[in-house]
């Protein structure tokens, strides 16, 4: 009678373990839907630890510039700044790390225009003829 139990009852928490969850895993960190957040926190996490918490640059030993209104990256145009963040420094020499596989497409966009809020209104507006 005992075992006649046991078997069925197995089944049953074997079926019960391979469940299949149709519900799609909870997101570990959320992206923000804001761009302008979405853009803060991806400067804090990626860029901060080399080019400072106001991106004022030289924080370490990799002396990476400053990417606030007190540099040059306002001279630079959009795409050099994103080939930057997405190819890194190996090419020119440098010593930034690519990031291209670590951000999605909206961080580096958002991230992009993160550091254009980081420029006075000048640089701003030289920025856009930027080559
Ligand atoms: C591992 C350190 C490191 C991290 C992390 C890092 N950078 Fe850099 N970055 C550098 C260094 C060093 C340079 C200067 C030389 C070079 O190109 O490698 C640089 C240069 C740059 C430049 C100027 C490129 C040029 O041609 O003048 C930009 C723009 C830039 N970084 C943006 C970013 C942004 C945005 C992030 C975050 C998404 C970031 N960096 C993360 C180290 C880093």
């Amino acid at each position: 009678m005992r075992r006649r139990l046991i078997l069925p009852m197995l089944l049953g928490l074997l079926l019960a373990a391979c469940r299949v969850d149709e519900a799609p895993p909870p997101a570990l960190t959320p992206t923000p839907a804001d761009p302008a957040t979405l853009g803060r926190e991806t400067f804090a996490k990626w860029c901060v630890p080399c080019h400072g918490a106001d991106g004022q640059g030289f924080v370490n030993a990799l002396n990476a510039p400053a990417l606030n209104a007190g540099g040059e990256a306002y001279t630079l145009s959009d795409q050099a700044i994103l080939d930057a963040i997405i190819d890194g420094g190996a090419a020119s020499g440098g010593a930034m790390a690519p990031l291209g596989n670590a951000l999605t497409d909206e961080q580096e966009a958002a991230v992009l225009q993160y550091l254009h809020t980081l420029w006075t209104d000048e640089e701003r507006a030289a920025h856009v003829h930027a080559e």
